[in-house]
């Protein structure tokens, strides 16, 4: 049901409306619809319109109007969130603020190894500026085709080179954020080093738009990788990744850029449903690692250092069969295998994800354990545990069981298995959300499972950056 408007709200959003003109503002049901579903059909919101700001100035003028008439207002990156978390309440009382047209490469330094990018720019976009100038910006998600970076600093995300490079937060320098009243912290600093006082950065990165709304980010760059060996590993499974991780760091001097591991049944989705994906490897195998290995120099040795370690790992068991990319279109196929992933999730039927972590040694126990856990409750649900292990970080995935007759019960069983992988989960101190975050999904989690007094000091910082609670209301934080 649509919340009937108080006068002080009509006139504020009578005023953003004029301020941002028609190109600003959109209005059309069948243009606003795709702003108010989640990626995941989750949740669907309502607007009164979608409020486009093109100008750091603009969305501080929209929230000084918004915080004086006490207008809710939910920032809106690529709409990729797992969570619902840029998704708003289906009251029709919140503003959807989509940080679209603040997309311009503001700087880029070479040699300063940096750049500065709006908010709305999306994550293919920001690497490609890095390219331009012979730098790397290492951030690479299956969604890089349409997440923006304002999105990806506010859910703090992981993706697929974290092992070697971190998560989003250790890639940012400084920040340009606009807080709940309108008023402007200049923080685009691209300073290595600056110990003046509270670290005000952290605050927003992962915080959801629930804090402050990010228009602008310095971010780090590093040396474009000039010799790069992709490689498709076999392995008889968790155990075995895992030792084979710490093998090849330590052969390769720590230049291993991403490990992810796939067990036998993501390989079986995505070659089923992807087209142009097929099986690297001829026969079927429990369990596969897709491993780059890169350097920043031109280093014909790297290749036979991979080999070697791989070849040593076969004779104690860890490896069963290995190939590489010998091109650019073999290297390109292995990483559409992988981050197809998802979409062919999603044409086996329903799915119920858990997005995991555990240190990662822990992750062989921890997987043999919640494995267990989830088949004594739902024995027919097909588990499909992948994802980025060299950061401990499980894509825990059921998909509805063969056939799809059981859906709904299956879905019903939805709380009690997450019940059982969390409850595994903290049994390894490990966090019920990796990188996806919490939205809206989550909430009731993070109240069972994050420390209490964390929690408290949590709302006592929101308390403080948005006394009037305007910003993203209903997310991350439980009521
Ligand atoms: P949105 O979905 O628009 O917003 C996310 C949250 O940030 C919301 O709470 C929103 O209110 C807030 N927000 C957005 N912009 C701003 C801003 N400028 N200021 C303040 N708050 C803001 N995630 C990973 O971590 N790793 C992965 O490997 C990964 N793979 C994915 C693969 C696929 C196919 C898909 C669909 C998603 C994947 N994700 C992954 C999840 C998602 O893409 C990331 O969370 C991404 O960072 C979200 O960016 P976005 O621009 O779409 O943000
Ligand atoms: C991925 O790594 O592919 C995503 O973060 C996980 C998912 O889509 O479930
Ligand atoms: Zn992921």
């Amino acid at each position: 049901m649509q919340a009937v408007a108080p006068a002080s709200h009509v006139d504020a959003l009578q005023r953003i409306r004029t301020l941002l003109g028609q190109a600003g503002c959109i209005d059309a049901p069948e243009l606003t619809a795709r702003f108010l579903t989640d990626f995941r059909s989750l949740y669907r919101g309502a607007t009164p319109f979608v409020a486009c700001p093109a100008t750091t100035a603009e969305v501080a003028q929209v929230l000084a109007l918004c915080s004086a008439a006490r207008i809710a207002v939910v920032p809106q990156g690529g709409n990729t969130s797992y969570c619902g978390g840029a998704t708003p309440s289906a009251r029709g009382d919140q503003l959807v603020l989509s940080l679209h047209r603040l997309n311009r490469i503001r700087e880029v330094d070479a040699a300063n190894f940096s750049l500065i990018a709006e908010a709305g720019c999306v994550l293919l976009n920001v690497q490609a500026a890095a390219r331009s100038v012979d730098r790397l910006f290492p951030l690479s998600l299956g969604s890089e085709g349409s997440c923006q970076i304002g999105g990806n600093l506010s859910t703090n995300a992981g993706g697929l080179a974290a092992v070697r490079y971190g998560v989003t937060r250790d890639l940012v320098l400084g920040l340009e954020v606009v807080l709940a009243d309108g008023r402007v912290i200049d923080g685009l600093s691209s300073l290595r080093k600056d110990n003046t006082g509270y670290d005000l950065r952290d605050l927003f990165i992962g915080a959801e738009g629930t804090l402050g709304i990010i228009t602008a980010a310095s971010l780090k760059l590093f040396p474009q990788p000039r010799t790069i060996e992709t490689a498709f590993i076999a392995v008889p499974g968790m155990q075995a990744a895992i030792d084979l991780l710490a093998r090849l760091r330590e052969a390769t001097g720590d230049c291993v850029t991403t490990f992810e591991y796939l067990p036998r049944i993501a390989v079986e989705f995505t070659v089923c449903h992807i087209p142009g994906v097929s099986d690297p490897l001829g026969a079927p195998h429990p369990a596969y690692v897709l491993c780059e290995v890169s350097t920043a120099r031109h280093d014909p040795h790297l290749r036979g250092l991979l080999e070697d370690a791989l070849a040593a790992a076969m004779d104690h068991g860890a490896v069963i069969e290995a190939t590489f990319a010998e091109s650019l279109a073999q290297r390109e196929a292995l990483w559409r295998l992988r981050e197809s992933v998802p979409e062919a999730q999603r044409h086996e039927g329903a799915s119920i994800k858990h997005d995991v972590s555990v240190p990662v040694a822990a992750l062989p126990a921890f997987l043999h354990k919640a494995s267990t856990a989830v088949a004594q409750v739902a024995p027919c649900a097909r588990l499909v545990a992948y994802g980025h292990v060299g950061d401990g970080n499980l894509h825990f995935n059921l998909s509805e069981p063969a056939g799809g007759g059981d859906r709904t019960a299956f879905l019903a069983l939805q709380e009690d298995l997450g019940h059982a992988v969390h409850a595994c989960v903290q049994e390894f101190r490990g966090s019920i959300s990796a990188e996806h975050g919490i939205g809206q999904l989550k909430r009731e989690l993070l109240a069972r499972h994050k420390d209490p007094v964390a929690l408290a000091a949590m709302r006592s910082i929101k308390q403080a950056l948005d006394p009037r609670g305007i910003l993203n209301p209903g997310k991350v934080l439980p009521d």
